[in-house]
């Protein structure tokens, strides 16, 4: 059983352990200092940096999530693509196209109207609009993805939110026309 360091066994372990973590202390602020941190859009990404930031974040958003307060309707996807069509669509795409920011971000805006994966997912269609709906009012930190809290209604936010979940779906002609009607890539 460990005592104290003051023991006689004992006191060789503790000097050894203080010295291990000031040299990596001296070791850590060296790296920030003078390493090769990864700080450009291009670097490399440490190891598993993108899956140990998402189970952060969607442990977060999992505690936090509501649900959907009214039923979905044509109206509300017209005004969500209206909304997304200014707001998103620069970072996200829309249906057949990457959006102008794809390439130029890291971490990359994923693009909404696009399968990605095993099981080909369009965007965020398998997640709940409550998931979207705390991105999209809260941002995510250290990623380009702004709080949307102070520039949109709670109700455009659901909007919104509501019409990345469907994706996946065959959209309506005018919703469509929407999305569509300021291509500029
Ligand atoms: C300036 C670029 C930018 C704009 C504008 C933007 N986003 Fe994002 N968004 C991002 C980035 C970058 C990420 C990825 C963050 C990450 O991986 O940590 C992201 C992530 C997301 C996610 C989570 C995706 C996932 O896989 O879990 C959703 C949902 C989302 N954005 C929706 C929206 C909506 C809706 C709008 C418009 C109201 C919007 N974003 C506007 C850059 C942007």
């Amino acid at each position: 059983m460990i005592q104290n360091c003051s023991g006689m066994h004992y006191g060789k372990v503790c000097i050894g352990i203080v010295i291990v973590l000031i040299l990596l202390t001296i070791g850590g602020f060296a790296y920030l200092r003078f390493g090769p941190v990864p700080v450009a859009v291009s670097d490399r990404a440490f190891p598993f940096e993108k899956r140990i930031v998402r189970i952060a974040v969607r442990a977060r958003i999992n505690r936090q999530t509501q649900n959907l307060p009214f039923a979905a309707s044509e109206d509300l996807f017209e005004s969500g693509a209206t909304i997304y069509q200014h707001q998103c669509s620069m970072c996200h795409g829309i249906p057949g196209h990457d959006a102008p920011l794809f390439k130029q971000m890291f971490p990359a805006p994923p693009q909404l109207w696009k399968k990605h994966g095993a099981k080909g997912v369009v965007g965020v269609s398998d997640d709940d609009p409550g998931f979207s709906y705390w991105v999209v009012s809260n941002g995510i930190r250290l990623s380009g993805m702004p709080s949307f809290s102070h520039t949109l209604s709670d109700k455009e936010r659901w909007e919104v939110s509501l019409l990345v979940k469907n994706a996946d779906k065959q959209m309506s002609p005018e919703v469509a026309r929407i999305l569509n009607s300021r291509v500029v890539y």
